[in-house]
């Protein structure tokens, strides 16, 4: 059976107690889900993550970052090092979020200075992918998912592979305005991805985790996680009061194994 994966990203919510406080009642709840089956993360606010070091053993939650510069030291206001996240010892970097791409401008091309500054400095690194609207209403998402990943993992040698992670999250499926994507459809896109990757880097793609999100809910998250090409769920809103996390990880897990 393949290791599942469960993210969450907590985007600008949460205060240092409450992150806290969600980490402890996350890691209480699943703590009897072995480690060998799920992949557990959760990605708070720069803020939080001092504190959150301290109170999670990361045995049972990898921690991660929303974003990171890609030089480790200079002129860079308001960004974070490499070198500064490596000081906290953090499992991961997520780089290319949708809201960075959109909202602040980030580019292919910067999100592939990240991605190999983050991969030199040996952080798990969640590359974040996802076409908008307008590029799938005009019928060119796999073209767009391919030039993300083309640019993103451009000069990435194939010794990282095992390092890289994927989230497939188009842009009119993501947040409170978001349409959740029909099931087939992220299928189809994943299976585009997980191809695109085995061009880049050979048979050793394979091992990539290719996770989806975007308006993931207890509604749609059984059908999604049994997909073949489906490896995870990185989810927002409905992962951020760890009861509700807790009880969709446990109901995904379990309809994987009925159907596996
Ligand atoms: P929602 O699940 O709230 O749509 O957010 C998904 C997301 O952006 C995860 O990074």
């Amino acid at each position: 059976m393949k290791k599942l994966y469960f993210g969450t990203n907590l985007k600008m919510y949460k205060n240092i107690q409450e992150t806290t406080a969600y980490l402890k009642d996350l890691v209480n709840l699943t703590m009897d889900i072995s480690r060998d089956e799920i992949e557990l993360f959760v990605i708070p606010s720069y803020t939080s993550l001092s504190n959150a070091i301290t109170c999670v053993d990361r045995d049972y939650i990898k921690l991660g970052s929303q974003n990171m510069c890609w030089e480790e030291e200079g002129q860079y206001t308001g960004e974070i090092s490499p070198l500064m996240l490596k000081e906290m010892n953090l499992d991961l970097v997520m780089i290319g979020h949708s809201e960075r791409r959109h909202i602040f401008g980030e580019t292919d091309a910067t999100e592939n200075k990240k991605v190999k500054c983050a991969l030199e400095h040996n952080f798990t690194t969640l590359l974040c992918i996802g076409e908008t609207l307008e590029e799938k209403n005009y019928g060119i998402s796999n073209e767009v998912l391919r030039t993300q990943l083309k640019v993103g993992f451009h000069d990435v040698k194939p010794e990282h592979v095992s390092n890289i992670w994927v989230a497939y999250e188009p842009v009119w499926a993501i947040g409170v305005n978001g349409l959740p994507a029909a099931v087939d459809y992220v299928e189809e896109k994943h299976q585009v991805i997980k191809k695109c990757l085995i061009e880049l880097f050979g048979e050793v793609a394979n091992k990539i985790p290719v996770l989806y999100g975007g308006s993931v809910n207890p509604s749609n998250a059984n059908e999604l996680i049994i997909q073949p090409s489906i490896d995870g769920l990185f989810t927002g809103r409905s992962a951020w009061q760890a009861v509700a996390f807790n009880k969709l990880i446990r109901d995904a897990k379990q309809a994987h194994e009925l159907n596996h």
